[in-house]
Order: structure tokens, then sequence, then C-alpha cells
């Protein structure tokens, strides 16, 4: 099965109070650029403040793999460039990982290359559109065999590509970029044009290393076959990762601080116009020129938020901010409106419906729209939301979990913070923000007879985490009851062995579970008849369960837990990411528990055992407290026609859907 990665849910804390001046990483269209350009560049490229995430050094890798010599000092990343025609065949596959602009940009690339190369990536890149760089390439001559217009890309070299005029019919840099870059090796001029202008990193870097490159409105024309020169390149900080702390900061309620250094590019300050356009309290200081790239430091002040139609113009610049506009949208005075933005769709996860079914989930009022989202502002309550697996979306929802009124957010599918901030959790803990990785528990409840017992170990041994047999608990209480002569209606005694209980679990790699009531270990004994009947007598009083709880939730400890009983999903761990409840007809669960007795020798009638399943079942699931019925989350699956095998089947794939996503 795939590795079950308990690190990949989070919850961040509250803090009373933002202040002070911080900077976030670089800037990763920025980074990557840098890198391909420095190598197909002649002479050394020297680049300060690159972004060391995930993304970008894949990139890196890839132009390593293409026989360019890179070399990280840690205060600098220094390219020896190869000129326009130096690159080598690489070896194998050319992995990019998460990154589509990695991807897309290098597809420019690699088409004009004299070998055969194969971009990869993982499992959301090779989900997302290629169609829209393979059509103008292979318009220019390219040889490009897909998937179906997705990753994997196989180029083939060909004899010579042609100039192009291309007409995108999306405001996307990475098309444009692409062509661009492909236009670098053909003789002649190409050139783009978009519906809206897109970031134009590119064409302001290959101008810096020398290239012929005009701008016309919303026109870009490059002239191919330049001589680029290596440059010294400083990146600035990434107004993407500025933006969580931006709206971190105008929607807390003491909030006044700087963010240095950002890049303030007009072709990417979108949010920065759309939260003023909120009332958002952003001012721009100290505004300069580093490196063709304005930049400036940011001051953040709480403020009142108010809700806006988001104007069309501003989409394509603020296209990687709206996941965390949303959560200062929820928190906004009134009704936010985005149309026009269905490319949102397409980014490492769908981001529309990712980030509203996240703050349905949190009690907002939202209407997903084809090309956007109507949100109502309001007060965002608790739960668990899924990020997806995408960065963005999943670091918008951990700074929702500081701002929400109950503070208890979490967010599963996180791992790809690293891919553009690797050090989230290390700026948000510098502002005093706690970092909680919540213990994951899966809850295994069902009535007796069912194999919840059965399931939950396999579980627990699968997934090396630790076991809580909640039954046992009730039944050694039982136990203890009938060995000093507690009846089942002596409420008060039952309450004082309950708090007293000598009880303890060791585990044994050998024998398994060992449970020891007052020192002796009692598995067998608890496994009697008269012991369960006597559990399900002592269980429904409330004092009983209250005294009983803490004892249960104590089995909470990291990596996770398997926790089966009655009430795992409904009382005991109501906020377990995943509950299962397992069930099967009466007559099923006393032939069952009949052959195990047969195994072990104990010779009863499966009749007998029907009727006290029967009763038992009444008593459990009409008693008043923590009846035995599912969670409203929970999973039902009737194992009445299934074995083991296919029970456990069945929750491994919830387990991987669950954890793992
Ligand atoms: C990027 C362009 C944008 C953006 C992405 C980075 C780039 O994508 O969303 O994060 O560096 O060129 P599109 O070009 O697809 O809009």
């Amino acid at each position: 099965m795939a590795e079950i990665n308990s690190k990949d849910v989070f919850n961040l804390r509250s803090t009373p109070q933002i202040t002070g001046r911080f900077t976030v990483p670089g800037d990763k269209s920025i980074s990557h650029r840098s890198i391909i350009f420095g190598a197909i560049a002649e002479g050394q490229t020297r680049v300060g403040g690159f972004l060391r995430s995930e993304d970008c050094l894949a990139t890196l890798k890839i132009m390593q793999d293409l026989g360019v010599e890179i070399d990280d000092t840690g205060d600098e990343v220094l390219i020896d460039g190869v000129g326009l025609h130096g690159l080598r065949a690489p070896n194998g596959e050319l992995d990019c990982g998460n990154a589509g602009t990695a991807m897309r940009l290098l597809s420019g690339l690699m088409a004009a290359q004299k070998f055969n190369s194969v971009l990869i990536g993982d499992e959301s890149l090779s989900s997302r559109p290629m169609g829209r760089v393979i059509k103008p390439l292979t318009a220019m001559g390219a040889q490009i065999d897909s998937n179906g217009f997705k990753a994997p890309l196989k180029f083939s070299p060909v004899d010579g590509m042609n100039a192009m005029t291309y007409n995108s019919p999306i405001a996307s840099a990475q098309v444009k970029s692409a062509v661009l870059i492909a236009g670098l090796y053909v003789d002649g001029q190409t050139s783009v044009s978009e519906p809206k202008k897109s970031r134009d990193h590119t064409e302001t870097m290959l101008q810096g290393f020398g290239a012929e490159v005009q701008t016309n409105g919303l026109t870009v024309t490059v002239t191919g076959q330049p001589k680029l020169k290596g440059q010294n390149i400083q990146v600035p900080a990434d107004i993407s990762s500025a933006a969580f702390f931006m709206v971190l900061g105008l929607c807390h309620p003491n909030a006044d601080f700087v963010i240095e250094n950002v890049s303030i590019n007009p072709t990417r300050d979108g949010v920065i116009k759309i939260l003023q356009a909120m009332d958002g309290q952003l001012s721009l200081d100290n505004i300069r020129d580093q490196a063709g790239e304005p930049v400036a430091d940011i001051r953040v002040q709480s403020s009142a938020l108010k809700g806006i139609e988001i104007p069309h113009d501003l989409i394509p610049s603020a296209i990687d901010e709206f996941p965390v506009l949303f959560i200062a949208a929820a928190l906004a005075k009134g009704e936010t409106r985005l149309t026009g933005a269905e490319e949102l769709r397409h980014k490492e996860c769908d981001r529309i419906t990712v980030m509203l079914d996240g703050l349905k989930l949190l009690g907002i009022t939202c209407e997903e729209l084809v090309d956007g989202a109507v949100i109502q502002g309001g007060q965002l309550g608790s739960g668990l939301v899924d990020g997806h697996g995408d960065h963005r979306c999943a670091m918008s929802f951990l700074l929702a979990g500081v701002l929400s009124q109950d503070r208890t957010i979490s967010v599963r599918g996180c791992h790809n913070i690293g891919t553009s901030f690797p050090e989230f959790f290390e700026l948000v803990q510098s502002l005093g923000i706690q970092v909680k990785q919540p213990v994951s528990v899966i809850a295994v409840d069902g009535p007796s007879g069912v194999g919840k017992g059965t399931i939950s170990a396999l579980l627990a041994r699968e997934l090396g985490w630790h076991l809580l047999d909640s039954g046992a608990i009730y039944r050694s209480l039982a136990l203890k009851a009938m060995k000093v002569g507690v009846y089942a209606d002596e409420e008060s005694k039952l309450i004082t062995l309950a708090e007293n209980l000598n009880l303890n679990f060791s585990v044994d790699s050998k024998q398994g579970t060992q449970i020891l009531l007052d020192d002796v270990v009692v598995n067998s004994e608890l496994r009697s008849e008269a012991c369960g009947v006597m559990a399900s007598k002592v269980a429904p009083i409330p004092a009983v369960r209250t005294a009983l709880m803490q004892r249960q939730k104590n089995f909470q400890k990291a990596p996770g837990l398997v926790a089966d009983g009655r009430d795992m999903g409904t009382v005991v761990f109501k906020s377990a990411p995943l509950k299962v409840f397992l069930t099967a007809n009466a007559e099923e669960r006393a032939k069952r528990r009949h052959k195990q007795l047969q195994e072990r020798g104990v010779d009863v009638k499966i009749r007998d055992l029907l009727e006290d399943i029967e009763a038992r079942d009444y008593r459990d699931s009409t008693r008043k407290v923590a009846p035995l019925v599912p969670a409203k989350d929970a999973h039902v699956i009737d194992t009445s026609e299934l074995s083991i095998d296919e029970v456990f089947a069945q929750i491994i794939e919830l387990v991987e859907q669950f954890l793992n996503v």
C-alpha cells in the first residue's frame, strides 16, 4: 500500500499580536527562469535570493541532467552557462515534480533540441493540461508525443523549426514563455499575443541576458538565435508568498508589520490592488528597482475588510493568490464575487472547488460558479479541511486557522507546501504562531461480534499505529466488579471502581497486547460471555463512561491511533478524520462468535448466542448515553457477506484516500 503520511495534517494556533519586520523567500517564477536562462547563456550567471523550493530545485536538477554545471554555494547559485546550443542529451526522464512552470517552460526548450527527451511530473502535474503548449510548439514544427495532451511529454528532434506569430487564447505566462523560448532557436521573429497581460518575467529577463525583445501592448516579440550573456540576478521576495501574510495581517485583530523586499511587478501586484479595494490597509515603502524588478517593503495593518466584485482586469496579475483571497472574502463584511477565473480550475488542483468545499465545511455561505465564486463574509468555524496536496490551498486554510473563532482548523494535504514555500512553518512560528500536528485517529465502531477487533488490530499493525480496544476497558471494569462482588445496579460502587481501576496495557511483540488488571494478565477472562454481558450492563452508566473517557483519550499518541469501540467516532474521538462503522446481521455475528468459541474449545448453542447478541444490540442502541449509532460522517460497511480480507481492503482504500491525498 502507499505510504501513510501522518505528517500531512497540521493546524496553526492563534497569536494575540503580530508585529515586526520579516521577509519571505525568493520569487518562484523568477527563480525558475534564472536557472533556465543562465544555463543557455554564455559565461557565468550568479543568482542571489534563489528560491530553494522543490519546484525550483526540480528545474535546477533538470538543467544539470542536461549537462549544465550548477553550484549552490549557500549564498548564491552559480551557473556555468553552456550557450544556446550547448545542452547535452539527458540519461533518463526529466522530472518536473509538481511544477507546472518547469514543465511548460522546458517544453519550449526541449522542443528545439537536437536530441530526444521526456518530461514527466507527479500525479497532479500529470493531470494538468499541456495542450496549451503542445499546440503552438507543434505549429512551429516541434515533434511532441503526449498522453492525450497531458504528461509525460516526449520530444523528438526535428530538422528545423520555424518562427511564428501566435495568438494565445489564454493569458498565460507559461504558454507565452514556452513559445518565446522555442523562438530563441529559430531564425527570424517569433511573437505571442495574449488576451490580457500575463507576468512578464521571461521578456524582462531575456532582455537582461541580451536577447532582442520588443513588447507592444499585449504582444511580445523575440528575435531568434541571440547570444545570451551570463548575468547577476538578485531574486526579490515572492509576492505570492507575501500574499498569505498580507491576508493574515489584515484579518487579524492586532497586527501591524512590514514584509520586506517584495516584488511588486505590475504584472503580479493584483493581490495588493484587490485587498486595497476591500479596504485593506497595505502601504508600500522604499520602492526601488532590483536587477530590473521593482520591489518594496509592504506595511500590513489590521483592517475591516469589505466584500467586492473583483475586476476582471486584475485576475491575471493575482492568478496565484485566489486561494488566500477567498479566505479574505470569507472574513470580509458582505459579498465578494469573482467571475472570469475558470483558469483556477487548472492549477495544482481545481482551486475553485477545493477552496469552496473547505469554506463550506467551515460554515461560510458560498456558491461555486463555473468560472469563479460568490462568497458571503462571516465567521470561520472549525473542522478538518482538505488542501488536496495544493501548496497554496493548504497554506491558505492553515492561516484561516489562526483567524478562526474557535481556532481549530486542521488541514490535511499539506505535503506540497515545500514546492513553493519551504520555510513556511518556521516563518509562522517566528511570528508567535504555534504549529501543531494533530495525531490522526481512525475510529472503528460497530456492534458486538462484527469483527471490529480483528480488523482494528490488523489495521494498527499495517500502519504501525497504536491500538485502543475500548471494549476491553469496559470489560475490565466488569471483571473487577464480578471479582469484588459489585452488581450491575450498584452505580456508586461501580463509579468508585472505574475511578480507581488498576488497568494497564503492555505491548509485547510476540504475544500482542497484554491487558493487566491489578497486575495480572486477564486477556482470556475478559473474552468470557459472562464478562461481556456484565460489560454491556455497566457501560450505559454515564458517570462510568466519564470516569473511563480520559483513559481512552490518553491512547492518542503519535504517529496515530486505531480506536475500536462503540462510541469512538461519536463521543471519544469526535474529530477523528476517518470513521468506520461496521455492521452485520445478528445471525452472521452469532455464527462468527460461535466459530470463535468453538476454536477455543467452548461449547455453546448458536441460538443462545443469537439471543444474547440481539439483547445486547437492543441495550447498546437504546441506551441514553452514547448509544451505538454510526457517526454522521462515518463510512458504514456491511460485513455480512464479506470476508475479513475484503473488509480490510475496503478500509485500507479509505485510509489511503483520507490520510494520503
Ligand atoms: C507562472 C505563470 C502562471 C502562474 C504560475 C507561475 C510562471 O501560470 O499561475 O504559478 O512562472 O510563468 P499560467 O501561465 O498558466 O497562468
